[in-house]
Formats: structure tokens, C-alpha cells, sequence
């Protein structure tokens, strides 16, 4: 139903725009009386990682809920772990539109948002009851697009102790600061945590192009500041999984990240990798062209604790978190 009637309506409206429509809808949704009841059903992934218990094992990526608008709400359709922002202290209107392109044909995205989202203050006041919940919550967090040096690290310090209180764990994008900065910042996150009753977990997310020699490095940073997991991976620039995109499309599209199957198996790879050398130590979210039950399962198998997905749910509606997570309990 979705991909037969749903989504041939939602996809002849901008992308922006109909993410608007449909969050506009999921705000109101919970006024509806019996509708998450009718919605909400049990799930069957459920894992225990590190003292952080996940219902299932699907979660929704950073940058669909950029401003924890919904986050709860769409908790509903089955995830066990829901990734608000990318958050930065002050308010961020992100590159011109349009800035998201569907390739419907390469069940892709290319996306070149720049970090837009309402600002810490408007977030901290959307999460002020957020503290009732039954699956997990992360933030995924950055400076403001203009700060750098004592500021850069000011603003994650800032965003990490405001937040503390009401999300479960942190993430950090590893390729959106370069690596001094990015040490510098999780010396001052890990210092204030250790000064902390409860230790929030702090997970660092990979770029899906990140060559193996400097992902070593951060295994290594991540081991030297006992940070809990790695997020495997965000989009990638290679363009040669979008069979097709032809050449002068790409042009006009102009520059982006490719989200969805157009990443092929490169984060299934650096998964692989990961798994190989730091399983059990670390958590390991497989994120990035997982887009069916199968794919989630080979993910699973390649080593990842845990899944993220977001194009998935784009192009496979919210019956595809249901249909992952009931994959990953089945005997294969
Ligand atoms: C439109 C769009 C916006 C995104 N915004 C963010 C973001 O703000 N922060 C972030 O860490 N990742 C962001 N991502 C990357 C996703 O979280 C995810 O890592 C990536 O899309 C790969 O997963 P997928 O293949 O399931 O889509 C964004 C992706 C898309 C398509």
C-alpha cells in the first residue's frame, strides 16, 4: 500500500515539502484517540549493549528529525533507537534550496543540507518531556558553522552538558571537524562525563569514503577516551552506484551525499572491518544503504550490534522498521 498509492503522492511534492506535510501530520497524529495504540506493537530485536536496553534493532539515523519535532512519535513505527539533529548551539538555515534530491530509480538520496536545524535552545524545550520513553534517544551534534578553534570545542561542550539530562548517548561525525579539533573535543566530552553520576554513551560516525589507514586512527583516539561505539557510516560523494544517474543529471543536481542504495557495500565493508578488529568493545551501528529485511540481516551478520537506517524509510514507508526488525529474529 504505501509503495503502490502513499508514495507516488508524496513523491510528486519537493522533498522538504513533504517533510513538513508529514511531520505537520505526525504532530497532530497523537491527538487522534487510540491512534498509537492501533499503531505501537511489540517488536522483537531487543538487545542489551552496554547497560543501554533497545527494543529493537533498528533505529532512525541523524537528519530526519533534525529538530526533535517527532521524534517521539515516530518511536512508534518500531525503532528501538531514534537519533535527533544534527544539533548546534544556535539556529542554522543550512545551504540554499533545493538541497535533497530523490533518485527514485536508485532508491537514493543525494543531500547537501549543511547542518539546518532550530538551535539548542528551541531543542532543549522540545525535550523537556522526553524523559518517559521506552526506546533510546541520541543526539548527533556539531559546532555552529562559524565557530572554530576555543569556540569549536565551547560549542560541543555546551550542546554535550545541556543535553546530558535528556538523551541517552551522543554522537560525534568524524570528517565535520579535522582530527586536533576533533581530539580536543572528546578530551573536554569525556572530562565532564567522568565528573557525571551516569556515564551517557558517546558514539563517533564514520564517512562512508574514509580510507582504512584513517579509520585505524580512530579506533585508536576512540580506545584512548574510552568513547562506546562507532556509527558505520553517513553518505558517501562516490557517485558510481547510481546506475541511473546520467552524467548531466548529476551536473544539475550539483554537489551531495549519496544516502541509499547508491552506497553499494561500502559501509557493509568498513562494518566488516570494524567487526574485525574491535567487536565486543565497541558498539557497532551498521547506518548507510541498509534499505530491506535482507540487507538487514547482512548487516547483522557482517558484525553491526545494531542498524540505522533512513533512506529505507523514505523509500519503504514505516512498515519497513517492522519488517527489519521481525528479519533479524527469524532462523536463517
Ligand atoms: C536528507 C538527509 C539529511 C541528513 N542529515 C544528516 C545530519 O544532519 N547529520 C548526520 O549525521 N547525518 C545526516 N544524514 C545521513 C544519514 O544519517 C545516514 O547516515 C545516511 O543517509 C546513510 O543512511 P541511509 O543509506 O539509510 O540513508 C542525512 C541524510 C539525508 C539523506
Amino acid at each position: 500500500m504505501y509503495k503502490s498509492l502513499v508514495r507516488p503522492f508524496l513523491f510528486l511534492f519537493d522533498p522538504e515539502d513533504i517533510h513538513r506535510f508529514v511531520f505537520d501530520g505526525l504532530s497532530f497524529y497523537k491527538y487522534i484517540p487510540f491512534a498509537r495504540k492501533v499503531v505501537r506493537s511489540t517488536t522483537h530485536s531487543a538487545i542489551e549493549l552496554k547497560g543501554l536496553k533497545f527494543k529493537s534493532r533498528i533505529g532512525l539515523a541523524a537528519g530526519m528529525d533534525k529538530g526533535a519535532e517527532v521524534y517521539d512519535e515516530l518511536s512508534d513505527f518500531g525503532f528501538g533507537f531514534i537519533e535527533i539533529g544534527t544539533i548546534t548551539p544556535n539556529v542554522q538555515v543550512g545551504n540554499p534550496r533545493p538541497r535533497i534530491f530523490r533518485l527514485v530509480e536508485d532508491q537514493s538520496l543525494i543531500s547537501r543540507t549543511g547542518f539546518n536545524n532550530p538551535g539548542l535552545p528551541v531543542i532543549l524545550k522540545r525535550l523537556a518531556n522526553s524523559n518517559d520513553r521506552n526506546y533510546i534517544l541520541g543526539a548527533n551534534i556539531n559546532r555552529d558553522s562559524t565557530s572554530s578553534g576555543e569556540q569549536l570545542e565551547a560549542d560541543f561542550l555546551l550542546l554535550f552538558t545541556k543535553l546530558y539530562a535528556d538523551v541517552d548517548y551522543f554522537t560525534l561525525n568524524w570528517g565535520s571537524i579535522n582530527p586536533d579539533d576533533f581530539e580536543a573535543v572528546l578530551l573536554a566530552l569525556t572530562g565532564y562525563r567522568k565528573t557525571q553520576e551516569e556515564q551517557r554513551k558517546i558514539f563517533i560516525k564514520l564517512p562512508a569514503d574514509i580510507p582504512m589507514e584513517v579509520l585505524d586512527l580512530v579506533i585508536q583516539l576512540a580506545r584512548q577516551y574510552h568513547t562506546d561505539g562507532f556509527i558505520a557510516t553517513g553518505p558517501t560523494m562516490d557517485r558510481r552506484g547510481l546506475k541511473h544517474l546520467t552524467p548531466d543529471e548529476g551536473d544539475k543536481i550539483g554537489a551531495g551525499g549519496v544516502s541509499g542504495k547508491g552506497l553499494g557495500d561500502k559501509s557493509l565493508k568498513i562494518v566488516q572491518h570494524l567487526a574485525n578488529l574491535v567487536k565486543g568493545e565497541f558498539i557497532i551501528i551498521g547506518a548507510g544503504g541498509v534499505m530491506t529485511p535482507k540487507d538487514a540481516v547482512a548487516m547483522i551478520a557482517a558484525g553491526a550490534d545494531l542498524i540505522q537506517i533512513y533512506s529505507a524509510f523514505i523509500y519503504g514507508g514505516p512498515g519497513i522498521v517492522k519488517s527489519m526488525d521481525r528479519a533479524l529474529t527469524k532462523k536463517h
